[in-house]
């Protein structure tokens, strides 16, 4: 890298952010993302864990033939097999990197992997031997690093650059570290470490104390590194990883302090957090930095009188800056199907065929038939259940009729396709949802039990969509199901069937760390 002061942004949304409990997607869930990822200009992605699934490894083939822009990377443990699987997902990438990774810490080697230290040293000094057969782009990961003893992995990160890893990734695995120890720890690895100026180094930090970005940002000022792995929203395994838009908008906005440069184009910041939350039924919190819906609004008589006189007084960033314009009122009831399909693309949107566009189109009429004004979260609410549809699905929802009362029990009739054969069930419930899930549920016992059930406002008014969430258990496996509709009690329905056919499907996703 020719620029000391540029900061490389990898975004492992679609790996390690894939690892929170329910979030795994589909093929197509997947390149949609990582189309956004490159429209947001990120400089790798980590497209998966190629040996973990078939489906993960069928995803990174199908991201590395349509990212052009971006670096497409595959995790991979420090073993052979892993490594040819992860080159072989990524052989049609315009260019490629292979992440590969073993536990350095006691207690991981000891318990996790039942090895020896010396025996751990050689497998890495191996995998990097052997992956350096497929690209010159590797990166090495010491698992537990933050846990790891010093005098150890500065013979193991020695030794792996000695072999050819271009990138060392430091990460606080269990989200352990505090800033000024992360940082510290960085840098005396890069001063003690004698090649250690042959590789880029980078931070990768879990946030589970809620440091994650203070640590991210600690191991660049303080260590020295100039690469931060990230994800969207933060997502990611138990608190999640370090939040992209987070890191990047503070090295944006105290650029004087931090004195780096991103490539990154903020306005596609908003987009791509709607997406990833939409597709993987993580909801964002109103007050989240960045991407939540109040963290632009300002409440308080005195704020809003200070932000009238000068918007500086209150405000750090613009809206618009981060992408929050993209929420306009784009297409209506008398749009046609030009308009319709130009917006598509303006957002992203590659429908394969013109069969594709007319269903989408279909769906838009019909929603613009009950909604007067319709936002570009709409539309990619559209095109995500059209996704869902093509996969074929088990349980469709058909129609719900809903009675509640004060001081009646909700009533709720519903009919649904199990298996292609439509039923109709009536339940009551405690409440108008809960009614609908006991109707549902009186046909189908899937045994399934409720984790978590969330509802939004899609565009934030009461004209727009409600867009729920469920999450669902059954036989340890979690999946999470959205559906959206202008009646937030069809939405339930919607994501309750949604989740259900997730449950169903013979496809089951394998948790790589699991
Ligand atoms: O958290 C972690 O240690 C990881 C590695 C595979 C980099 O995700
Ligand atoms: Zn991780």
């Amino acid at each position: 890298m020719s620029d000391p002061n540029r900061l490389i942004i990898f975004d492992t949304t679609l790996r390690d952010g894939e690892q929170s409990p329910g979030a795994s997607m589909t093929k197509d869930e997947k390149v949609r993302i990582a189309r956004q990822l490159e429209r947001l200009r990120v400089d790798v992605i980590e497209a998966g864990f190629a040996a973990a699934s078939p489906g993960d490894f069928e995803a990174i083939r199908a991201i590395s033939s349509v990212v052009r822009e971006s670096t497409i990377c595959s995790l991979s443990r420090a073993n052979d097999r892993d490594i040819a699987r992860a080159a072989e997902a990524l052989a049609p990438a315009a260019r490629k990197r292979i992440h590969t990774f073993i536990a350095t810490s006691p207690l991981h080697m000891q318990m996790k992997l039942r090895m020896e230290p010396e025996q751990v040293l050689e497998q890495a000094r191996l995998a990097i031997r052997y992956a350096r057969n497929h690209t010159d782009d590797i990166e090495f990961s010491p698992e537990d690093g933050s846990r790891s003893e010093e005098d150890f992995l500065c013979r193991v990160l020695e030794a792996v650059i000695a072999e050819g890893a271009t990138t060392i990734n430091f990460p606080d695995t269990v989200g352990y570290a505090v800033p000024q120890e992360f940082g510290e720890r960085i840098r005396r690895l890069r001063e003690r470490v004698p090649n250690s100026d042959k590789a880029i180094w980078s931070v990768h930090c879990h946030n589970d104390l809620g440091l994650a970005v203070a640590n991210s940002l600690a191991g660049v000022a303080i260590g020295g590194a100039r690469q931060i792995e990230c994800t969207i929203n933060g997502l990611g395994e138990r608190a999640g990883n370090t939040a992209l838009e987070e890191v990047v908008m503070a090295l944006r906005t105290r650029a004087d302090f931090y004195k780096l440069t991103v490539g990154i184009d903020t306005t596609q910041i908003v987009p791509a957090s709607k997406m990833v939350s939409q597709i993987t039924g993580f909801a964002v919190q109103p007050n989240k930095a960045v991407v939540g819906a109040n963290a632009f609004a300002h409440a308080s008589g005195i704020h809003q009188d200070g932000i009238l006189k000068a918007r500086e007084t209150y405000e750090i960033m613009r809206a618009e800056d981060v992408g929050w314009s993209a929420n306009k009122i784009v297409l209506g009831k008398l749009s046609g199907r030009n308009a319709f399909k130009a917006r598509l693309s303006e957002l992203g949107v590659e429908l394969e065929s013109e069969a594709e566009v007319n269903d989408a189109f279909a769906r838009f009429k019909n929603l613009a038939d009950r909604k007067a004004e319709i936002f570009d979260e709409d539309i990619m609410a559209l095109v995500a259940q059209g996704e869902k549809e093509q996969v074929g699905e088990y349980y469709r929802f058909v129609s719900l009729a809903q009675r509640s009362e004060t001081g009646e029990l909700p009533h709720a009739r519903v009919s649904f396709t199990m298996d292609g054969k439509e039923h109709t069930a009536e339940a009551t419930g405690d409440g108008p949802v809960d009614a609908m899930i006991n109707a549902i549920e009186s046909k189908a016992n899937s045994g399934a039990e409720l984790l978590l059930f969330t509802i939004n406002a899609i565009s934030g008014s009461s004209q727009s969509q409600g867009e729920v969430t469920v999450r669902l258990s059954r036989n340890g496996r979690i999946v999470n199901g959205v559906g959206s509709d202008p009646d937030i009690v069809v939405a339930s329905a919607k994501a309750y069937l949604s989740g259900l056919n997730k449950l169903q499907s013979k496809v089951e996703r394998v948790n790589p760390q699991l």
